[in-house]
């Protein structure tokens, strides 16, 4: 078996669950589980209340953490927003954007994530884009199209250098917290399909350094199957990333074996 050169990334999206005082009681148990363990990169994506919770339970460890959201806005007459230098200074490193449920629920458009993640990579962020057809787009043959349409929207603007610090996350919307994954085969095409746009529009070597998760009903007893595939890095993890044994499994088996 040989191992891919993509170090593999494993992230914990806790969307709006737990609460504040629990943020030490996980980090403890999970410090506790992956102590010795460096091989993968783990982040910890929390509500923004519980990121200084959080920075200061996985302080000196191996542990990343990131927000799930950011202004499009720089600083400014913005109530109630958080933007990404705020984010920068506090210590995060990661910032998911774009995820399905702030595009379907809170309006954003691809122009709106294209904004939030130059803003994010110009104040030294990493960010993790997600992508992904809903059910009915996947129905109508027209999944390529929108991952296409998403991924190079996303990108207008940079330049190849700053894709080292842009993680993709294919979600299919139709696969979260639905207990439905896409198969190690679906999910395999379009990671494969957004290496590709990459490639074309950045050139093979940001493409081939370019690290691409797939996200939706991950689990420990499916994980593998999708970091078997050559083209897939890790995984966006929803529910079982609320559970410490579980994300830890998740981790594990992220070694990402290529045979
Ligand atoms: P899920 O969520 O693992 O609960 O399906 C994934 C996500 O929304 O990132």
């Amino acid at each position: 078996m040989k191992k891919k050169s993509r170090r593999p990334i494993v992230a914990g999206n806790w969307k709006m669950n737990l609460l504040p005082s629990q943020v030490r009681p996980f980090g403890e148990e999970l410090m506790a589980l992956a102590a010795g363990f460096h091989r993968q990169e783990a982040v910890v994506c929390v509500p923004f209340v519980m990121l200084p919770a959080a920075l200061k339970v996985f302080e000196g460890s191996d542990i990343s953490v990131g927000a799930q959201n950011v202004s499009e806005n720089p600083r400014g007459a913005f109530t109630g927003e958080v933007c990404a230098d705020q984010l920068r200074d506090l210590g995060v490193k990661y910032v998911i954007i774009g995820h399905s449920e702030r595009r379907t629920l809170f309006d954003e458009d691809d122009i709106r994530i294209n904004t939030k993640v130059r803003l994010a990579l110009d104040a030294g962020l990493h960010v993790i884009i997600c992508v992904g057809e809903t059910a009915e787009q996947r129905n109508m043959d027209v999944t390529f199209e929108v991952i296409m349409l998403q991924v190079k929207s996303a990108l207008y603007g940079l330049d190849g250098d700053a894709l080292k610090r842009v993680v993709f996350a294919y979600e299919p919307v139709w696969a979260i917290g639905t207990g439905v994954t896409a198969t190690s085969d679906q999910a395999e095409e379009v990671c494969s399909f957004i290496r590709g746009v990459v490639r074309a529009k950045f050139g093979a070597r940001v493409a081939n350094g370019l690290r691409i998760l797939y996200g939706g009903s991950v689990t420990p007893e499916n994980a593998d199957d999708f970091f078997l595939m050559p083209d897939i890095d890790g995984a966006l993890i929803g529910g079982a990333s609320l559970d410490p044994h579980k994300f830890f499994s998740i981790l594990e088996e992220s070694e990402n074996n290529e045979d």
